[in-house]
């Protein structure tokens, strides 16, 4: 594939596309992967060798020694899980010293966030979102507020539990109005947030100016997306979404460069769909299709352990994720879990009311009630599984993947075959 100085790699449906193990292989030729947005909210996987690596806030470019890897100021930080995110790779031999940056500007995730999301999905009660329970939603609700607490705070521990103690403050008045059994005590998070700021001191920097230098000398840098298209705040299927700008656009709001910056967009999509949480999905599988789907793939959530909704490919919601990221060429993972299908529905048009319609609804209760047309397509019932070379393909396996990227639009530059990272298929 054509590799642009620049790159964003970008979810094309509701996260888990296998943006971690592409990441990570592209990262080889990249020399700095920088994170833009959400928190440790994600899972990304990567399989070296014989051992799997579920990463969440670290960017998925860290197991190549001589990449840069940055935490950007869209990303959501809880200092914490960074800290033992780390420790575990050093356990592990993955030194992340002096080549892990975390931006100055990054918001904080603190305690009290997950207490308040729990308590709101509480209230939520059947239209809950399913989220992670992070924190992440109420930290970025703190960041728009402008009132969140940010790195560079945690950095200054004479004004630190000030700013706390007054937060805290106003987080209890708001869990008492919510009737939620549960108070916050402000004291130990001053002591082990302060404690903290000295553990991520010798991270912190001011990662705009890193990367515009980077760029600016020529080294090549690469722009990793949490979750997807989908389940972004302003392009997702709202309010079933996460809380921050996981498309295109947000690696240049959440990194401090410049959108003329952003050389080249890779979506990365399943061969189907899946979708942890609540909220509308049009070719969800509940039969045992769905069933089959999700033991193939495996498909359960990376970082709560949730079984993964499974369906068909949805066409018009990949056309969508194309119309909002511009993609220049797009990564289809997982071919080898529709090995089993000897026919595979996929989705080409959604009816609403009787009619098909153009546009991706912006209204979740229309996408609720959309009906999807399905084409059906040859199934191959033969392993792909490991497969490296286009040519080796079953021609129905191939047949599926050259429809997929007529339909979109969109070239293939990779097929991945299996979880490993040489279970790929490069194309040009
Ligand atoms: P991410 O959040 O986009 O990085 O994706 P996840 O890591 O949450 O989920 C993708 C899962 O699929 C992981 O368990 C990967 O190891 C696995 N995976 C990635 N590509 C393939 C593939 O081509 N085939 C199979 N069978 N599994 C894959
Ligand atoms: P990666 O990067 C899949 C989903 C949650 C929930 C919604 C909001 O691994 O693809 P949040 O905790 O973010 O407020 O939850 O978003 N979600 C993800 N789904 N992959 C992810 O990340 C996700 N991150 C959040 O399940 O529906
Ligand atoms: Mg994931």
């Amino acid at each position: 594939m054509m590799m642009k100085q620049t790159l964003a790699v970008v979810g094309v449906q509701w996260g888990d596309e296998g943006k971690g193990k592409i990441v990570d292989i592209l990262s080889e030729s990249y020399e700095c992967i920088a994170r833009y947005q959400g928190g440790h909210n994600a899972g990304h996987t990567v399989n070296i060798g014989n051992r799997r690596h579920v990463l969440h806030l670290i960017p998925s470019g860290i197991f190549h020694p001589a990449a840069k890897c940055v935490i950007g100021s869209g990303v959501v930080l809880d200092p914490l899980a960074m800290i033992e995110e780390s420790e575990a790779l050093d356990k592990i031999g993955v030194s992340v010293a002096g080549r892990l940056f975390v931006s100055n500007r990054c918001h904080l995730i603190l305690p009290y966030h997950r207490v308040l999301e729990a308590a709101i999905e509480l209230q939520r009660g059947e239209r809950k979102i399913g989220t992670t329970s992070r924190g992440i939603g109420p930290a970025y609700e703190d960041k728009m507020g402008r009132r969140g607490l940010r790195a560079c705070d945690l950095l200054d521990p004479a004004t630190l539990g000030d700013k706390i103690r007054a937060q805290v403050v106003e987080k209890n008045r708001v869990l008492e109005a919510l009737k939620y059994p549960q108070t916050i005590d402000p004291e130990s998070i001053c002591e082990s947030y302060a404690r903290y700021g000295e553990r991520i001191r010798p991270f912190v920097i001011d990662t705009s100016a890193y990367l515009n230098d980077l760029i600016r000398s020529g080294k090549k840098v690469l722009f990793e997306g949490a979750q997807g298209t989908l389940l972004d705040i302003d392009h997702g299927t709202f309010p079933y979404v996460t809380s921050s700008s996981s498309s295109a656009g947000g690696a240049a709001t959440g990194l401090g460069i410049s959108p003329k910056l952003i050389q080249s967009v890779l979506g990365i999509t399943k061969a189907y769909t899946t979708r942890v949480g609540g909220g509308p999905f049009p070719t969800e599988a509940t039969d045992k299709n769905g069933d089959e789907i999700r033991t193939r793939g495996n498909e359960f959530g990376s970082t709560t352990g949730r079984p993964r909704r499974c369906g068909w490919f949805d066409g018009p919601a990949a056309r969508y994720a194309n119309q909002v990221n511009s993609m220049d060429s797009l990564a289809v993972t997982k071919i080898d879990v529709l090995d089993s299908f000897v026919e595979i529905p996929f989705c080409t048009d959604y009816k609403y009311k009787g009619s098909i319609i153009k546009d991706f609804p912006a209204d979740a209760e229309v996408l609720a009630q959309v009906e999807p047309v399905y084409k059906m397509l040859r199934g191959w019932q033969t392993s792909t599984a490991g497969i490296r070379n286009w040519n080796e393909l079953p021609s129905a396996a191939q047949d599926y993947l050259k429809f997929l990227s007529d339909y979109t639009g969109v070239a293939l530059s990779m097929v991945s075959t299996g979880a490993d990272r040489d279970q790929t298929i490069l194309l040009t």
